[in-house]
């Protein structure tokens, strides 16, 4: 199989991660390019996710958003990969010596994220975490699992 590069995403790679997205119908939800990171596979952008900064109390964390791989390219391991390189690259965002050290999704596929060691929260979580959950009139038949990673090393 051609070799999978994992990189950031730049202002020219705009339309290709908006035709990725559109094939599950999703869309960039307000997010610049520059948010995203990448799979790239011979020139082809192959997958996609947006790790975006929350707030929760006086606590930040990152939470994923908008992961998708190419329908042609599911099952190889490209979404393992994006997550990994968001774990093993990114900075805490309460502590820029440390790597990310909590990772939070709502997610409509759980079974992905628990092979990579995200464990499911309850719903009430949801309403603490995320304001717009709290204010949501579809919350009680919500099919979105609140998802969370924790790094088991302690960096302190
Ligand atoms: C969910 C998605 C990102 C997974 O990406 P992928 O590249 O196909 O997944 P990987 O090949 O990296 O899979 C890693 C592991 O998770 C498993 N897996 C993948 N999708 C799964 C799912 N929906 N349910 C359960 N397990 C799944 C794989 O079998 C693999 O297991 P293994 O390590 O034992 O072989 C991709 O299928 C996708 O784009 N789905 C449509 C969009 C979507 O639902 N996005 C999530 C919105 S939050």
């Amino acid at each position: 199989m051609t070799e999978i590069q994992i990189r950031k995403a730049e202002k020219k790679d705009l339309l290709s991660i908006q035709r990725l997205l559109s094939t599950y119908f999703l869309d960039m939800e307000n997010l610049g390019p520059e948010d995203f990171i990448l799979a790239e596979m011979g020139g082809k952008i192959t997958g996609c996710a947006a790790p975006v900064r929350g707030t929760y109390g006086d606590r930040n964390f990152l939470e994923i958003h908008s992961i998708a791989v190419h329908p042609n390219f599911r099952g190889k391991g490209i979404g393992k990969r994006l997550i990994d390189y968001i774990i093993n690259t990114l900075k805490d965002p309460d502590n820029s010596d440390n790597p990310v050290c909590e990772l939070y999704v709502r997610t409509g596929s759980p079974g992905f994220f628990e092979k990579l060691g995200f464990i499911r929260l309850p719903d009430t979580d949801k309403l603490h975490l995320w304001a717009e959950c709290k204010n949501c009139e579809h919350f009680e038949g919500c099919t979105q699992h609140a998802m969370k990673y924790s790094r088991s090393v302690n960096y302190h």
